[in-house]
C-alpha cells in the first residue's frame, strides 16, 4: 500500500474506487474497504480529519486518532492507496468556494449541526476532483451524509457512481461509530436503547437519553433517523423503513 500525501503523486490505474474517511477505523469502515475492493481496480482510502464539519464545541479536539493502526488495518484490507493529504491542499488559502445542498442539508443534522453538511459536501466534491473515483463508498449509518452527497453529485453531474454499504453493529446491536469510544460502559449500556427505539420504531424507549430527533426521512431508502446524546457523547443512527440500501 501506498501512502500518498499529495494529489500529484495519485497515479491511479483502471477503475479507481474510493472510500473518503476521517481514520478511526472500525469494522464499518473495513466494510466499505471490502466493498470498494470487490468492484474496482483500484482502491483508494482518503484520511483526512475535516475540521470544518465539526461545530464550535464539537468532538474535533478529542476525535480519535491513530494513523498507524489506521494505516496497518487499511493494508491488510488491500487498499493499494491511503491518500491523506494536508490540511492545504483541500482547502487552500484563500479557499472560498463552498457546496451547499440546501433543503437536505438543512434538516435534521443540518437542523442541530448548522454548516455541517456544506462541509461534508465541499470536501467529497473536493476528494472526487482529486482523485477521479469511478465509484465511492459511503455507509448507511449515515444516511443523511449519503443523501447529500448523492443529491450534490446528481445536482453537479459529478461522474461518481455513490455506493451505499450496510449499518455495521456490534453484537448489542450498537452501530459502529469512532465516537462509541467515548461512552464509559455505563454510557455504552444507555446507548442501547438508541438501536432499540428504532428497531421498535418506538421513541419512549429513548426517555432518560437527550433526544435531538426521532424522526422518519424521506431519503432513498426511507428510513427512521435518530439521533441522540449519552453523557458528553452524541449518537446517530437509523433503520431502513423500505426498499433496500443499495
Ligand atoms: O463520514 C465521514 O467520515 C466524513 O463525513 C467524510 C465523508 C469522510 C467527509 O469528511
Amino acid at each position: 500500500m501506498r501512502v500518498v500525501r499529495s494529489a500529484t503523486d495519485l497515479r491511479l490505474e483502471g477503475s479507481v474506487g474510493l472510500v473518503p474517511t476521517m481514520g478511526a477505523f472500525h469494522e464499518g469502515h473495513l466494510s466499505l474497504f471490502r466493498a470498494a475492493r470487490a468492484e474496482n481496480d483500484t482502491v483508494v482510502v482518503s484520511l483526512f480529519l475535516n475540521a470544518a464539519q465539526f461545530g464550535p464545541g464539537e468532538d474535533l479536539e478529542r476525535y480519535p486518532r491513530d494513523d498507524e493502526r489506521d494505516a496497518r488495518l487499511a493494508e491488510q484490507e488491500g487498499v493499494d492507496v491511503l491518500f491523506a493529504p494536508a490540511a492545504d491542499e483541500i482547502y487552500p488559502p484563500g479557499f472560498q468556494t463552498w457546496v451547499e445542498v440546501e433543503e437536505l442539508g438543512s434538516i435534521l443534522e443540518g437542523e442541530h449541526r448548522p454548516g455541517h453538511f456544506r462541509a461534508v459536501a465541499t470536501v467529497c466534491l473536493k476528494l472526487f476532483n482529486l482523485v477521479h473515483p469511478d465509484r465511492a463508498y459511503f455507509g448507511q449509518k449515515d444516511a443523511q451524509q449519503a443523501e447529500v452527497v448523492k443529491r450534490m453529485v446528481g445536482d453537479l453531474a459529478v461522474p461518481v457512481e455513490i455506493r451505499v454499504c450496510p449499518t455495521q453493529r456490534d453484537e448489542d446491536g450498537l452501530a459502529l461509530s469512532s465516537r462509541n469510544a467515548y461512552l464509559s460502559a455505563e454510557e455504552r449500556e444507555r446507548a442501547l436503547a438508541l438501536p432499540r427505539a428504532l428497531q421498535a420504531q418506538d421513541r419512549s424507549l429513548l426517555n432518560g437519553l437527550k433526544v435531538d430527533y426521532f424522526e422518519v426521512a424521506n431519503f432513498e431508502p426511507r428510513v427512521l433517523a435518530a439521533a441522540v446524546r449519552v453523557g458528553g457523547t452524541r449518537l446517530i443512527d437509523n433503520v431502513i423503513l423500505e426498499g433496500d440500501n443499495r
